[in-house]
């Protein structure tokens, strides 16, 4: 499990191929390096951080990038629909991400330890339970997994 801060490369490189040519929100900017890696695909990077240190350095790797907008605040106020939603921001309220996600759009959720039991775990139950989702659990590395899903309803 990382600390909080950026996602690790192998993360953002899975992002770069799920985000291109969609309108992307990610939940948690941290210093903008996942917003940085999936604007280098994506149509365009919506990124909202709740710290304000955090958020002012997003804008600042940011500048530069005219397909990214980097919002302080937190996420749920957000607005919009989505065709990827990378949730990298620790607290889940899914039905909340499941509004801002698209029919056909992904839902990314990295920094999992794999082999983990999906019961009694949420954050699985809701990707690769929930009627509305279909996922996959991947590894990322061999101690660190993510999960796409895909909102099919
Ligand atoms: C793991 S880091 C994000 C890493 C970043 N996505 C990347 O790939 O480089 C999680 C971030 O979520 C932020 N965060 C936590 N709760 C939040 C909320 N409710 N709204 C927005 N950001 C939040 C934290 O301050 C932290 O910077």
């Amino acid at each position: 499990m990382t600390d909080g801060g950026s996602a690790i490369p192998e993360v953002h490189a899975l992002l770069r191929v799920l985000a291109a040519g969609r309108d992307v929100l990610e939940l948690g900017s941290a210093f903008g390096l996942g917003a940085a890696a999936m604007a280098e695909t994506a149509r365009r990077v919506v990124t909202v951080e709740l710290d304000p240190d955090r958020a002012a350095a997003t804008r600042r790797r940011v500048a530069s990038l005219a397909n990214v907008e980097a919002l302080e605040g937190d996420w749920r106020r957000a607005t919009g629909s989505f065709g990827l939603v990378f949730a990298d921001h620790g607290d889940y309220d899914w039905e909340r991400i499941l509004e801002l996600t698209e029919v056909g759009g992904f839902v990314v959720k990295d920094d999992l330890t794999p082999g983990r039991a999906v019961d009694g775990d949420p954050v699985r139950t809701f990707l690769l339970r929930d009627p509305r989702m279909v996922g996959a659990e991947l590894l990322t590395t061999p101690s660190t997994s993510a999960i796409v899903a895909v909102r099919v309803a």
